[in-house]
């Protein structure tokens, strides 16, 4: 996040000498300070003091390929995809499952039934954003805890080390692995990086992460790095959790969706009002329950749109989805860049005079097309695309079909 946070103790000055009390153990009687930064030097960073050297490998033990099977690299249809039949796993990592992915990102979901805590984990790809649709508990992280909830978005950045507890075996989160770093959306900050009065949410939102832990553990600690699509087993001598302090900028928070203030108009505002977060490569938007548009002859549903250059995804939350006919909770629209969408039949007519929608969706639209992968396409409908043809005019196009 574009703002400062600092948790435990730090030296007064950066890069000097900071003791541990009682000149510490045979370890050496200083913190060990590390740079967490991103993009080269020049990113977001953050300054922390380790108990041990960070760097203490013990052993490099298997590494397993993580690479998503593509069962639709040219995707052209738009799909529906039933997000609640994908089958929960114990395993945090295992339970997640790609449906949607390009070189940029991978969008997928997951019913974790067990909290992660056995081993540790860092995605040194991409950073992720979780999405709880079901469930709370706590991000636990090197840099503190992260309390969440159902509504919530945590943001994870590349390299953060965490482990995550739920409260339940029931949970259901959608996840997001992104090449490119995650943020608040530029036209919303100013040069400083402050959120502007007309941003949709604002820093007191922010759920900083506190409670940092400190272990001053040696043994064995078994981490998992995802790097270059392959989950990589490493021991560490130190328990990854031993900071006592760190200041910075570059840390995991969590946002709730029920703090996204929503922006109406008189007429229909365009999808961007509703983004949340922005990318190189992809933004994501939270549709929340908000006020239709006032002006006496508005209509409330979306115009039919083209959007050319990216694909649109759209994971359905809570409530009544107002653009659809057939949509209840997890289910997935994608609707490929390339051909125009909008309202399902009747949808538009059924908008008009409605003064509210009580909609929780989030969308996630790309800039570059998405490949559908093989546990997606288990889950397709099969027959969405089909679901803008009046009833009269459903049914095969004989006249080619049959050639
Ligand atoms: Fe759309």
């Amino acid at each position: 996040m574009p703002f400062y946070h600092s948790l435990g103790q730090i030296p007064p000055k950066r890069h000097t000498q900071f003791e541990k009390p009682g000149g510490g153990r045979n370890d050496g009687p200083f913190y060990y300070e590390q740079l967490f930064g991103t993009i080269g030097f020049d990113g977001m960073s953050s300054l922390m003091y380790h108990v041990h050297r960070p760097t203490m490998v013990r052993e490099v033990l298997e590494s397993v390929d993580m690479t998503p099977k593509l069962a639709v690299e040219k995707n052209m249809l738009a799909r529906k995809l039933v997000g609640f039949s994908i089958e929960p796993a114990d395993d945090y990592l295992e339970s997640r499952v790609p449906l949607l992915v390009n070189n940029d990102l991978v969008f997928g979901l997951a019913a974790p039934r067990q909290s992660l805590t056995s081993y540790f984990y860092k995605n040194a790809d991409a950073d992720e954003m979780l999405f709880i649709h079901k469930g709370s508990g706590r991000l636990r992280t090197l840099l503190g805890t992260v309390p969440f909830e159902y509504g919530d978005y945590l943001v994870i950045p590349r390299g953060m080390i965490y482990q995550i507890e739920f409260d339940t075996t029931d949970n259901r989160l959608l996840y997001v692995e992104s090449h490119s770093p995650i943020y608040t959306p530029k036209r919303y900050r100013n040069h400083f990086g402050q959120l502007l009065e007309h941003a949709p949410f604002c820093e007191r939102d922010i759920k900083r992460p506190q409670d940092l832990e400190t272990h001053d553990e040696t043994g064995d600690f078994l981490m998992k790095i995802k790097k270059q699509g392959s989950l990589h087993s490493l021991v560490y001598a130190s328990h990854p959790f031993d900071v006592v302090g760190w200041d910075g900028y570059n840390f995991p928070y969590g946002f709730s969706i029920f703090n996204f203030e929503p922006i109406t108009g008189r007429v229909h505002q365009p999808p961007p009002v509703h983004q949340t977060f922005q990318t190189d490569t992809f933004v994501v938007c939270s549709f929340v329950p908000r006020l239709f548009d006032y002006h006496p002859k508005a209509i409330p549903a979306p115009y039919n749109h083209s959007n050319i250059d990216s694909d649109e995804v759209i994971y359905y939350v809570d409530g009544d989805f107002m653009s659809r006919n057939d949509i209840a909770q997890g289910h997935i629209t994608l609707h490929p860049g390339g051909i125009p969408h909008g309202p399902a039949p009747g949808a538009m007519e059924r908008s008009i005079g409605k003064k509210e929608t009580q909609e929780y969706a989030v969308m996630v639209d790309t800039f570059r097309p998405l490949m559908v992968t093989e546990q997606a396409l288990r889950i397709d409908d099969g027959k969405y695309y089909k679901s803008w043809l009046d009833e009269n005019l459903n049914g095969q196009a004989t006249q080619y079909i049959n050639k």
